[in-house]
C-alpha cells in the first residue's frame, strides 16, 4: 500500500528527530517505553528556547504576571477539589478480538463521526451504538468492541504510602500544572506586589495515563505544560479572554508559524463551570490538532479550593474594598506540541540542481545552535587553533558548535538539518587576512567577514 504524503512527512520528521539527536524514544535499549520520549542534545536546546520565549513573553515583557515553580507532588485533596479524581477521564473501549485498548472519541473520529472526550458515557455510547457497522478496529479490523467506559487519567504513585494499599492512600503525579498555581494564589497575593487583574505563570511536567498515545510527541504520558492563570474581577473575564486569545495567537506567529497553519476551534461541549473555551490548532502533518487551550474558567477553581481547604481565597480590592472570588482566564500550552509544530513548520526538502538537502528553517531565536564554526581541515593545527579562538570568543554570546569532522559540504548538510542559521569556515586565507566565510542556511550564500566584525554582524542578525 502506498503511504499518504502526510504520513511520509511525519515519518521523515520522526526520522530526522532521531537521526540528529532531537528526540529519542524513552528506554530505547530496553525496547522502549510507550508514549514517553527523551529530548536529545539538540532537542533540549530547542525545547529550552521555546520555554525561554514563552517565559519572556508571559513574564519579562509584562508587569502583571509573576512566575511560580510548584512541586509535582501535592496533597491528594487538591485532585478531589479540582474534580480530577471523579471526572478526569477519557472514554475507553477494548477490541474483543485483539484486546487493543482504544480511546473511543478518537476511534469514532477516525471514521468521520464527531465525538468529544467531554461527552458523558451514555451520550458517547449512544453514538457508538448507532454507528457500530461503520467502525473497525484499526489494529485487526474486527467489529466487536466492549461498551465505552470512562477511564481516569490521573497517574497514581506510592509516595508516602507505607501500607501498600493504593486505594486508601493514593497520591498522584500532577495531571496539570495549574492546580499548583491555584493553591498558591494566597501566597502570591501576600508576597508579590500584584493587584487584580494579574497572572501567575508556570512551566512544568504533567502526567496522564493516556489511553492511546500515537503521533510521536503529540500525545505522551509525561509532558511539559506552559500555563498561565489570569485572575480578574467577575464580569471582566470575557474582555480579558478576548485579549488573551489575540496575544496567544500572535505568540505562535512570532515563533515563525504561518497564519494559514493556525486556526481556532471553539468548544461546544463545555464543562459545567466554563464560560468559553477555545483551542489554537496547528496544521500538523496529520491535520489540524490542538496546540493550546484558552479557557474562561469562571470562579470554579478558587471556589473549590476554598471549600475543600477551608481557607478563604477571596480577594479584597484595595481601592473599592469589594471582596470577591476572582474569575480565571487560563492559557495552557504544551512544550512537546509546540516543539512538534515548529519542527513541522521548519522541515523542508529542497532540490538544488543535481543535489538535494533537508533543512530546518527554524527562526534564529529557536535554533538549537546559532553558529557552527569549522576549520577547513582537521589536520592543520594552525587552522584548528584559529577556529578554536573564534569559537571561544563567539560562544560567550551565542550557542555555538565546533565541528572539524568530514568535508565542508557534509558539515553544512548536517547543520542544515539541525537548523543552524550560520556556518563559519576558517581557511588558509583567514591566516593571511583575518577574514572567514560566513554561510547563510536559507540562501546558502557565502560572504567574507573580518573576524573583528563578527560580533557586530551576529548582533544585528540575532
Ligand atoms: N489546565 C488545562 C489543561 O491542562 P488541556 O487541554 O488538558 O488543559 C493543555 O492541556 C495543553 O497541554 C494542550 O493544549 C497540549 O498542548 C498539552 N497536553 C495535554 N495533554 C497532553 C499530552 N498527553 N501530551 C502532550 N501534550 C499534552
Amino acid at each position: 500500500m502506498q503511504k499518504k504524503e502526510t504520513d511520509k512527512k511525519m515519518d521523515n520528521i520522526v526520522s530526522l528527530a532521531k537521526r540528529r539527536g532531537f528526540v529519542f524514544p524513552s528506554s530505547e535499549i530496553y525496547d522502549g517505553f510507550t508514549a514517553v520520549y527523551d529530548f536529545g542534545p539538540y532537542g533540549v536546546e530547542l525545547a529550552n528556547n521555546i520555554k525561554k520565549e514563552w517565559w519572556k513573553a508571559m513574564t519579562q515583557l509584562r508587569d502583571d504576571i509573576v512566575g511560580l515553580d510548584s512541586a509535582i507532588f501535592m496533597s491528594p485533596k487538591i485532585w478531589e477539589a479540582s474534580g480530577h479524581v471523579k471526572g478526569f477521564s477519557d472514554p475507553l473501549t477494548e477490541c474483543r478480538k485483539c484486546h487493543s485498548r482504544l480511546r473511543l472519541d478518537s476511534l469514532l473520529e477516525e471514521f468521520g463521526i464527531f465525538a468529544d472526550e467531554k461527552m458523558g458515557e451514555d451520550e458517547i455510547n449512544k453514538i457508538f451504538e448507532d454507528n457500530k457497522q461503520k467502525i473497525k478496529c484499526p489494529n485487526c479490523g474486527a467489529q466487536d468492541f466492549t461498551p465505552g467506559r470512562n477511564f481516569n487519567l490521573l497517574v497514581q504513585s506510592n509516595l508516602g504510602n507505607f501500607t501498600g494499599d493504593w486505594s486508601k492512600e493514593p497520591t498522584y503525579l500532577r495531571g496539570e500544572t495549574c492546580q499548583g498555581i491555584y493553591v498558591n494564589f494566597k501566597n502570591v497575593i501576600d508576597t508579590a506586589r500584584v493587584k487584580i487583574p494579574f497572572g501567575i505563570a508556570q512551566i512544568g511536567k504533567a502526567f496522564r495515563n493516556e489511553i492511546t498515545a500515537r503521533q510521536f510527541i503529540f500525545r505522551t504520558r509525561e509532558f511539559e505544560q506552559m500555563e498561565m492563570q489570569y485572575f480578574v474581577k467577575p464580569g471582566e473575564d470575557m474582555a480579558h479572554f478576548e485579549k488573551w486569545r489575540e496575544t496567544r495567537f500572535n505568540f505562535y506567529l512570532n515563533l515563525g508559524i504561518k497564519p494559514e497553519n493556525l486556526k481556532w476551534h471553539k468548544h461546544e461541549n463545555l464543562v459545567f463551570y466554563a464560560k468559553e473555551a477555545y483551542d489554537i490548532e496547528y496544521n500538523f502533518p496529520f491535520g489540524f490538532k490542538e496546540l493550546e487551550g484558552v479557557h474562561a474558567r469562571g470562579n470554579y477553581d478558587l471556589t473549590q479550593h476554598s471549600k475543600f481547604s477551608g481557607k478563604d481565597l477571596s480577594y479584597l480590592d484595595p481601592t473599592t474594598n469589594e471582596k470577591f472570588i476572582p474569575h480565571i482566564v487560563e492559557t495552557s500550552a504544551g512544550v512537546g506540541r509546540t516543539f512538534l509544530a515548529v519542527l513541522s513548520e521548519a522541515y523542508k526538502e529542497e532540490v538544488i540542481g543535481e543535489d538535494s538537502r533537508i533543512v530546518l528553517a527554524l527562526s534564529s531565536k529557536l535554533a538549537p545552535i546559532k553558529i557552527a564554526i569549522f576549520p577547513l581541515l582537521k589536520n592543520k593545527p594552525e587552522l584548528v587553533e584559529k577556529a578554536r579562538s573564534v569559537f571561544d570568543e563567539l560562544k560567550k554570546d551565542w550557542r555555538c558548535e565546533f565541528d572539524d569532522n568530514g568535508n565542508i559540504g557534509k558539515r553544512y548538510r548536517r547543520q542544515d538539518e539541525i537548523g543552524t542559521p550560520y556556518c563559519l569556515t576558517i581557511d588558509f586565507d583567514t591566516l593571511e587576512n583575518e577574514e572567514v566565510t560566513v554561510r547563510d542556511r536559507d540562501t546558502m550564500e557565502q560572504q567574507r567577514i573580518k573576524i573583528s566584525e563578527l560580533k557586530k554582524f551576529f548582533s544585528e542578525k540575532f
